[in-house]
């Protein structure tokens, strides 16, 4: 049995990954990352979850099945609807499950409107710029915090 389950949530137009701008965003399919972000979860004996939906409500849903689902923790890229999305912060908030806020790029060189983030003041981190990396090292900070909390 794993010892944590974790949740990974894609947020709008990060199904094009792969084609959409690779010089933001890299040439990485969003499968391959999904499969990246697997096998090294495979290594903290944690088991993942992956989706991506265009959908802010959907998104929403992902977040609310999560506390049924005892997801331990949620590596997020909301993608457009960090800068505008309260109804996600909220989510995040009632389901009260720690979460990292992942970012391909690095949003506070690009413009103002994605310097404001609407979740990232209540998020256990935020890692942004370092491509598909970012996923992992979203993992590896989540999993350090997790174990902290068990010990
Ligand atoms: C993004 C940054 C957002 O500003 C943008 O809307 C995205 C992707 C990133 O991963 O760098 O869609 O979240």
């Amino acid at each position: 049995m794993s010892d944590f389950n974790i949740l990974v949530l894609h947020g709008p137009n990060l199904n094009l990954l792969g084609t959409r701008e690779p010089e933001t965003y890299g040439s990485k399919t969003l499968h391959d990352i999904n499969a990246e972000i697997a096998t090294l979860a495979n290594t903290f004996n944690a088991s993942i979850s992956t989706a991506q939906s265009n959908h802010e409500g959907e998104l929403v849903e992902y977040i609310q099945q999560a506390k049924q689902q005892n997801i331990d923790g949620i590596i997020i890229n909301p993608a457009a609807y960090t800068h505008t999305s309260v109804a996600l912060r909220d989510a995040l908030l009632a389901v009260n499950i720690p979460f990292i806020e992942v970012h391909l790029s690095n949003t506070q060189q690009r413009e103002d409107f994605r310097q404001k983030s609407f979740l990232a003041d209540a998020a256990t981190g935020i890692v942004a710029g370092f491509g598909s990396t970012s996923y992992m090292l979203a993992l590896q900070g989540l999993m350090t915090h997790l174990q902290h909390k068990e010990s």
